[in-house]
């Protein structure tokens, strides 16, 4: 038995250095997987996207910030930080609020709630390329600068089931509903992908 001790103390041991060096290695859940680009808020989209733009304006989710002053949400904190600076609020009231301040522009407004890039990821490439594209210069730009599709699991970061709100007992997301209420289709209006394909040759 005592010459097996300190066998199994050594084996703890590196056990635990080893949770305690790896234990950083995953994202925290903040933080995006590019974490070089920047976030500009709604308003630098609302230029070549007039209608997803117009559209947010009359989704919940541009107000997602403003609910966290209602007296619903303070009495959900308790003792906590107030709504409007809890970090856990924040975290799904908002959009990259929980970042260090330089992954956000000057001019972004941490007040406009779920913005745009909450679910199609910052926008500074994105922009950055389409304005060049635009003014019909042909560069490189970063994988970066090319949006994917958000899906189901986009929405589930956010609803999902919670602590803070179990007095609200909100159902959980049924996605099919839940899209028509804040689909926003550009087809009719504005620069529609196709458009920007013709005047701007192949991508
Ligand atoms: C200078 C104009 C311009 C600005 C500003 C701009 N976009 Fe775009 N966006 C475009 C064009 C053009 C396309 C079509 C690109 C293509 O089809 O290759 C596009 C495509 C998209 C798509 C569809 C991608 C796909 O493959 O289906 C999304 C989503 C999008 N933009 C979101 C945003 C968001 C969010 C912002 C603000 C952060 C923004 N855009 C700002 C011009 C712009
Ligand atoms: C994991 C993400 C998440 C966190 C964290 C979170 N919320 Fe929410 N909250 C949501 C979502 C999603 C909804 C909308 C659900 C629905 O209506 O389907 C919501 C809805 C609400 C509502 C109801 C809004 C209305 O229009 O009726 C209040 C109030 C609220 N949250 C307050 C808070 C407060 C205060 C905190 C911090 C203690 C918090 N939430 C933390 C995701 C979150
Ligand atoms: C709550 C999440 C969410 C928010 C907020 C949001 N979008 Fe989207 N957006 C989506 C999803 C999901 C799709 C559809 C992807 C698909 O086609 O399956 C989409 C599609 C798009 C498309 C392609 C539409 C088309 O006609 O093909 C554009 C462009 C776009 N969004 C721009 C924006 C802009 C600009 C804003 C802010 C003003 C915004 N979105 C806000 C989730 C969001
Ligand atoms: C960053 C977090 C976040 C993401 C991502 C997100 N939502 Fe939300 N959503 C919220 C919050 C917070 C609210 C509540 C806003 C309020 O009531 O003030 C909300 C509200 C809504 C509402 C309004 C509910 C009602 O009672 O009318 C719909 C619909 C909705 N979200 C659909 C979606 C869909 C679909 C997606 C994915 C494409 C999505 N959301 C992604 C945070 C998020």
């Amino acid at each position: 038995m005592r010459k097996i001790m300190p066998g199994c103390f050594l084996l703890v041991l590196v056990g635990l250095i080893f949770t305690l060096t790896h234990a950083n290695t995953t994202a925290p859940t903040d933080e995006p997987a590019q974490p070089i680009v920047r976030f500009l808020g709604s308003q630098a989209c609302k230029e070549c996207h007039p209608v997803p733009y117009k559209a947010w304006t009359g989704m919940k989710h541009a107000r997602a910030y403003v609910i966290l002053a209602w007296y619903v949400s303070r009495e959900m904190v308790g003792e906590g930080d107030p709504p409007k600076q809890n970090k856990a609020c924040l975290h799904c009231h908002s959009t990259a609020a929980n970042l260090p301040v330089e992954r956000r522009a000057p001019d972004f407004h941490i007040e406009d709630g779920v913005q745009c890039e909450s679910c199609h990821g910052p926008g500074e490439h994105h922009v950055e390329k389409e304005r060049a594209r635009k003014e019909g210069k042909e560069m490189d730009f970063p994988k970066t600068a090319d949006y994917s599709k958000p899906s189901e699991k986009t929405c589930k970061a956010c609803h999902r089931p919670l602590a803070p709100h179990g007095t609200l007992k909100i159902p959980p997301l049924d996605y099919e509903k839940a899209w028509p209420l804040i689909e926003h289709e550009e087809e009719k209006n504005g620069l529609t992908p196709s458009e920007s394909k013709e005047t701007n040759g192949s991508k």
